[in-house]
């Protein structure tokens, strides 16, 4: 097949690690005799210093012409003096609403050989395989008014019946495939805007009768999620919320670098690693490539629907965490220490070496 990708790095080690999640597609499209287009633009931190604005009119033309979207991350201390609305992030939170994806798919997978590597104990999080879907365009995030003064600042918790229906089908759908379990999080005892999720979510449960729902309010799940992970398979979300999270995931996955992401629902998909830019290791080969070039696998799998492919690159990840690979943020004891680039390059030659007896 062809496609065109926009390839938006950002900052930090954004482009660190998008550099490695284009080797694993270059290598993918040679295994496989596909033919990948991959074109560059600017947003975030980048964006600002070259067109004094997060989301340029050339990305946004760019990747409204593309058949899926790799971000690498955004954000740096040094805006933290702009106002909101020219901040980095606030590109990203633009190019979201852009494309449309309303369901964003965090998949929070505990690999085997990594499960003596978070600091909740290994017997709590074997075999824990969790999938946030948080929705992505409503919420706090969007809401309005958002004010602010001297003295007072307020922002807006607001969602449609619409907003969470939509999402809610995406965290049913995907559940089939899975063990068919949805765990809807909210603050419905305090929150208006909760009760209106979880009354949605339970019709929406309705047209899913062999799939199980259970509802938690937001800070048991903060709770659950580190005392017994093993209990959720899909979790579905509100934005902050699934936002926040997200990252307690990232503990159990043994570090927030292994976590991707992809955002799907709009016309075109949008992929990006759940880590932020992490300006404090940029440049230091540090960074973890597995979260970009698992985020390749999901655009493989969810724009492509290339399937082989994906498991082939999710395989050549197993692979090289079995085999003893380490960045810095999950290393232990006996393990073989990686750069950001050795660790890419290790992960392509397994994806070129594919072995079909290997489970991923
Ligand atoms: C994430 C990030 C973003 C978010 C920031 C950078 C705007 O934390 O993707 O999880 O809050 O959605
Ligand atoms: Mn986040």
């Amino acid at each position: 097949m062809k496609a065109k990708i926009a390839f938006l790095p950002g900052d930090g080690v954004g482009p660190e690690v998008l550099a490695e999640a284009r080797r694993a597609l270059d290598i993918v499209a040679a295994v496989f005799g596909h033919s990948f287009e991959i074109i560059h633009g600017d947003i975030g931190g980048v964006a600002i210093d070259r067109y004094d604005s997060p989301l340029p009119k050339p990305t946004i033309d760019l990747v409204q012409n593309v058949n899926a979207v790799l971000l690498g991350a955004v954000g740096d201390k040094k805006y933290d003096v702009l106002p909101s609305a020219k901040k980095p992030e606030r590109g990203l939170l633009d190019l979201r609403a852009l494309l449309g994806n309303f369901a964003n798919l965090r998949p929070v997978f505990v690999y085997e050989t990594l499960a003596d590597s978070s600091t909740v104990r290994p017997e709590v999080i074997r075999g824990v395989d969790i999938l946030f879907v948080r929705e992505l365009l409503g919420g706090i995030y969007f809401g309005t008014p958002r004010q602010r003064d001297a003295n007072r600042a307020l922002d807006t918790e607001v969602y449609t019946v619409e907003e969470v229906r939509r999402v809610s089908r995406v965290a049913f759908e995907l559940a089939r495939s899975r063990r068919k379990h949805v765990t809807s999080v909210d603050k419905a005892n305090v929150l208006e805007s909760s009760i209106l999720w979880r009354n949605t979510v339970a019709e929406v449960a309705k047209e899913f009768p062999d799939v199980t729902l259970a509802n938690l309010y937001v800070d048991n799940c903060a709770m659950q999620l580190i005392l017994k992970p093993k209990q959720f398979d899909v979790i579905v979300t509100n934005n902050i919320f699934g936002d926040i999270l997200s990252d307690e995931g990232g503990v159990l996955a043994g570090s927030l670098g292994m976590l991707p992401s992809g955002s799907i629902g709009g016309k075109v998909g949008f992929y990006e690693p759940v880590h932020g830019s992490a300006p404090d290791i940029a440049g230091t080969g540090k960074a973890n490539p597995i979260g970009a070039i698992g985020s390749v696998a999901m655009m493989l799998e969810h724009s492509f629907k290339l399937p082989d492919a994906a498991g082939r690159v999710q395989r050549a990840i197993t692979r090289a965490l079995d085999n003893g690979l380490r960045t810095a943020d999950i290393m232990s004891p006996g393990k073989t220490l990686m750069s950001t680039t050795q660790m890419g390059e290790a992960i392509c030659k397994l994806i070129e070496k594919s072995d079909a007896n290997y489970a991923s």
